[in-house]
């Protein structure tokens, strides 16, 4: 992922100059969220007075133990699943029904293999009633930035895992959304690929700027990529502590490798221990 999508090449809005100062606007603000679940007459309490608020173009990580919310609060985000209480809100106005300008990558790319790589970006357009047609070349340049310029053609089962995660990541962004949520997108990964889908990351979000929410099980991969690493306890979901990280980007090696990035990273490995996620 070189060179990134023409977008946010030129001055970005005010707001989004200093995403991580006072600056930015407020994008997402979620206040008092719970979220229970009913199925047979058993009660699931998923989430449990959540309070977030996310600024436009914030990088922002949520590491948190299997089960405890992530994904449900991304899905209530995103306007795919009604809450039980609460205030959520996308640049100010209130979550009643699915999101248009959101971008969402799982942890599956979820490609149609019987679609080659450019008409698997370009679904996402289809879905959205948009022409397709006039969304072309702009997603053979974001394929070509990506490194996937010779491979439009090819079916998704001719493609390595990053590969297919990446054609994922172009289809979440051929819209040009102001919002971007990862939902463990690289959890299927082997390590190196994960290790370079994360530096490259970094690279897309700081040319584009969108607003990004990155949900992990990796501790070092949210400190090596967040503005704010959000660190839920178990289930029911709360937000145990929202670490700030003072480190300078790219977060190249000298950066991943120093004494502050570990101290960090021990920070939130210790409030896992607290809360018993994590026993030595
Ligand atoms: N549609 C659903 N119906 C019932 N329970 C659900 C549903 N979705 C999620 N849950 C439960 O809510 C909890 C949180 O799930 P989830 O948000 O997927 O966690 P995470 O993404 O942090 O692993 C889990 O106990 C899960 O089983
Ligand atoms: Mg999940």
């Amino acid at each position: 992922m070189s060179v990134l999508p023409q977008q946010h090449d030129t001055a970005p809005p005010a707001s989004m100059t200093d995403p991580r100062g006072a600056g930015g606007s407020v994008h997402i603000a979620i206040r008092d969220l719970q979220q229970r679940f009913e199925r047979a007459g058993m009660v699931t309490h998923a989430l449990d007075g959540l309070d977030l608020e996310v600024r436009a173009g914030e990088l922002v990580a949520v590491v948190g133990p299997s089960g405890c919310g992530k994904s449900t609060m991304l899905r209530i985000v995103a306007g795919l699943l009604p809450f039980s209480s609460g205030v959520v809100q996308v640049g100010g106005r209130d979550v009643t029904g699915p999101q248009t300008d959101l971008g969402i990558v799982f942890q599956s790319p979820v490609l149609l293999d019987w679609r080659n790589v450019l008409d698997n970006v370009l679904i996402q357009l289809e879905l959205r009633g948009l022409d397709a047609n006039q969304y072309r070349d702009r997603a053979k340049q974001l394929l070509a930035d990506v490194g996937l310029g010779d491979f439009q053609d090819r079916r998704p089962r001719e493609l390595s895992g990053g590969m297919r995660q990446r054609v994922a990541i172009v289809r979440a962004l051929i819209h040009d959304p102001t919002l971007l949520m990862m939902d463990e997108p690289f959890g299927a990964l082997d390590a190196l690929t994960r290790e370079q889908m994360r530096i490259d990351l970094e690279k897309l979000w700081l040319r584009q700027r969108h607003t990004l929410i990155f949900v992990t099980h990796g501790i070092s991969e949210a400190v090596a990529l967040a503005d704010r690493v959000v660190v839920m306890t178990p289930r029911p979901g709360r937000i145990e502590k929202i670490i700030p990280i003072a480190l300078e980007r790219p977060r190249n090696q000298a950066v991943v490798g120093s004494a502050r990035f570990t101290e960090y990273c021990d920070e939130i490995t210790e409030c896992f221990m607290r809360n018993g996620v994590i026993r030595y």
